[in-house]
């Protein structure tokens, strides 16, 4: 699996210029640190660390700059159309889902390029609840 993460970062380097694996770039806060923190604040740490913004914007406007990947602000609760026509509504099992295993449902529309990336469980929990969070901002955005 490892070897395989590595060839899929060094061709997402290859074609779009980003490192999608931000880890490697973008330090994180220590073991001790991160423990400090609440749940969303895990989470947003780990969304900018783990290359998951190299492909989402994290709201509609920042869209142009990014690729074609939803942004994540709005996507909480919000009903998402797949390839094969079925529909979802997004919610902590669907995000979990997504994150473990993301190309069982891919957005219609949409490149099926997300990667399956290695988590521990509680790292997904954490940015679970941090796009869950993200429902508030993208309301008091409309
Ligand atoms: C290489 C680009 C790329 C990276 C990196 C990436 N994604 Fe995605 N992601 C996509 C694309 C494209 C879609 C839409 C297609 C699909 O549904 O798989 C998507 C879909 C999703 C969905 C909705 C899934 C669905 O099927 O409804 C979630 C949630 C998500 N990504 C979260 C994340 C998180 C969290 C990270 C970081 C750990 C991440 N993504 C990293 C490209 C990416």
């Amino acid at each position: 699996m490892v070897k395989q993460l590595s060839i899929w970062c060094i061709g997402v380097f290859v074609l779009f210029g980003t490192n999608a694996c931000g880890s490697r770039s973008t330090p994180e806060p220590s073991r001790d640190e991160l423990e400090k923190m609440t749940a969303v604040q895990r989470g947003a740490i780990f969304i900018k660390t783990r290359g998951c913004m190299d492909c989402h914007p994290m709201t509609e406007a920042l869209r142009a700059t990014t690729q074609e990947a939803s942004p994540l602000t709005g996507m909480y609760s919000s009903t998402v159309i797949h390839t094969d026509g079925s529909t979802a509504t997004v919610d902590e099992a669907y995000l979990r889902d997504s994150i473990i295993n993301p190309r069982a449902r891919v957005i219609r529309g949409q490149p099926a390029t997300m990667p399956a990336l290695q988590f521990k469980a509680t790292e997904i929990d954490d940015l679970v609840q941090f796009i869950k969070s993200l429902e508030k901002i993208s309301r008091s955005e409309k």
